[in-house]
């Protein structure tokens, strides 16, 4: 069965949801979504959304925040966009029905590590689940747009899949649409498309330890590279100084807005070590803040630090932080009285599908936002909560040169149905879950917070191996959503080590012990 739609959104996170509801005014939209719709990066954020939103801030100061965190390699054209067009997208977030925390009648604007001062717009600290809740509801209530739960998407159907030979240096490919695994009925569909947006968000589950949820496996990034599409920047893995140390967790984040409200960073002795890395001390960016705790854990031979907020006001805490307080809980931690055991784990990917400055990739037809996307705006490390903005802002900015490529092009008519002639049904499933633990694995050990030559060059051998025995396996094999994870986790990883190596310097979420400073001939994006 083919479906057609005037826009095909992949994924079914901030960025996809609200340029969805921007297109749907101009044509038919089809949402596809590996889960249920609500699953998804978006859902789990915490702290908030960085925008300028009073008096006491200025866009001049949101945007050197921005180019700080950055380290030299922001576009700052793409940060100007974000910053200036961000407090309307909020507005307009607002409108649809998103509700966030106020106090005395105004937004409460909290802090996080490098903002020089209060700008996160936030809903206690379960941002994400807000957000995603308002744009799922206006979603569902308009006509024109239909939402495939469960429908994986396996390829981005480009000139190859019409039997033409693309290679990375054709400069015309286009985007059809894309090939999608219906997951409820094992069949693959040919959903047809005028305009691709991908919006399939990050990849952080390529690591072991990991504040993403399980559908982060870098999908979209995977099928865009395959597809001949750009790739900037995948060195940049930003790893988030505090996510929850306990052996059930599964890497449970504790928001920076903790630290943004007075908590205190502690080695096992009790002592208070941020000072002696930066003069933000606890607010240094997140880079900083990692790092200082990686260095912490590997002179001392401890497993954790502790994060502790216990000297704040209790009614504050709670108020703030209820569901951080009430996770915590379960594992038997009273945030309000006991210090929390804390790890840094990976949590962003800054690089991605290079896009301009209205969300176009190097694909015809083939549009781009959300932390799948690479828009400038990030360069060596994220500031804190610009994500959210970043997609809200891209999702805005690419809805009408969408509109306008849609209406000067008509669905392909010659695409194929998918083709699975001599694979069959993969029997040995432990090749799948084995490969898929030692990848996260050799990433976690060799590609982590403190990279080296020699540990880069082990995990390229290995990840060259994994890549092999899973092409041969795929090569065998119906498709499943397991399979492609891992197919499309290895690309990444590919992609992370392949844009590590090529970096001779130190910059930002990049730290490389052979080249520990930073180099002014290197300060360029990194493509792939
Ligand atoms: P996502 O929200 O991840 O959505 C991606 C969608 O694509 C999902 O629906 C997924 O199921 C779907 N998908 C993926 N692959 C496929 C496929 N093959 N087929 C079909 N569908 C697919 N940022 C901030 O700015 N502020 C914060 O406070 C903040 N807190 C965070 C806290 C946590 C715990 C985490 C993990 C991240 C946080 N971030 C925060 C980062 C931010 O949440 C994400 O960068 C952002 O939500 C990404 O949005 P997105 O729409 O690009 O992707
Ligand atoms: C957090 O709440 O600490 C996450 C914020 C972010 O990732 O921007």
């Amino acid at each position: 069965m083919t479906h057609r739609f005037d826009f095909l959104v992949l994924g079914s996170g901030i960025a996809g949801l609200s340029y969805a509801l921007r297109v749907a005014e101009h044509g038919t939209v089809g949402i596809v979504t590996k889960k249920e719709s609500v699953e998804s990066n978006t859902n789990y954020a915490q702290g908030g959304i960085a925008a300028v939103m009073s008096d006491a801030d200025s866009y001049e100061q949101h945007i050197q925040d921005t180019l700080d965190a950055g380290a030299g390699l922001c576009d700052r054209d793409a940060v100007e966009v974000v910053v200036r067009e961000g407090p309307q997208r909020v507005r307009e977030l607002m409108e649809i029905g998103a509700r966030f925390t106020r106090e005395q009648g105004a937004l409460h604007l909290g802090r996080e590590g490098g903002h020089s001062v209060n700008r996160i717009v936030h809903a206690a600290d379960t941002t994400g689940h807000e957000v995603e809740r308002a744009l799922l509801a206006a979603v569902r209530e308009h006509p024109n747009i239909s939402v495939f739960d469960y429908h994986f998407a396996v390829e981005l159907i480009t000139e190859h899949h019409l039997g033409q030979h693309v290679t990375r240096l054709r400069p015309d490919i286009h985007c059809y649409g894309a090939y999608v695994l219906d997951e409820v009925n094992d069949v693959v569909r040919t959903f047809l498309a005028k305009v691709t947006l991908l919006a399939t968000g990050g990849s952080g589950r390529v690591y072991l330890h990991t504040t993403n949820p399980a559908i982060a496996t870098g999908d979209g990034l995977a099928m865009a590279y395959r597809a001949k599409a750009r790739i900037a920047n995948m060195e940049f893995v930003q790893f988030h100084p505090t996510s929850l140390f306990h052996p059930d967790a599964d890497s449970f984040l504790i928001s920076e807005a903790v630290r943004g409200e007075g908590a205190i960073l502690k080695n096992l002795s009790g002592e208070r070590f941020m000072p002696q890395y930066d003069k933000r001390a606890e607010l240094a960016p997140r880079d900083i803040v990692a790092r200082a705790i990686d260095d912490q854990l590997k002179h001392r031979g401890e497993p954790h630090v502790w994060l502790d907020i216990s000297h704040v006001d209790r009614s504050h805490v709670l108020e703030h932080f209820p569901h951080i307080h009430a996770t915590c809980l379960t594992f038997g931690i009273d945030i309000t009285t006991d210090p929390i055991p804390v790890v840094p784990a990976a949590h962003y990917q800054c690089g991605g599908v290079q896009t301009d400055l209205e969300g176009r990739t190097s694909l015809a037809g083939l549009f781009s936002c959300g932390e799948v996307a690479c828009t400038g705006l990030h360069g060596a490390n994220r500031l804190a909560s610009n994500s959210l903005l970043e997609a809200l802002v891209f999702g805005h900015r690419a809805t009408q040169p969408s509109i306008d490529y849609a209406r000067g092009v008509e669905w392909r008519t010659d695409v194929p149905d998918w083709d699975d002639s001599g694979t069959s049904r993969p029997q040995e499933w432990v090749l799948i879950s084995h490969n898929r633990d030692e990848l996260r694995r050799v990433m976690w050990d060799y590609v982590g917070i403190v990279r080296s030559s020699l540990r880069l060059e082990r995990a390229a051998r290995r990840t060259r191996l994994l890549y092999e025995e899973t092409e041969d396996f795929y090569r065998r094999s119906r498709v499943s959503p397991e399979l492609c994870e891992l197919r499309n986790m290895i690309a990444v990883a590919y992609l992370i080590i392949q844009s590590a190596s090529m970096r001779h310097e130190s910059r930002g979420l990049h730290y490389i012990v052979d080249y520990p400073e930073s180099v002014e001939e290197e300060r360029r994006a990194t493509l792939v």
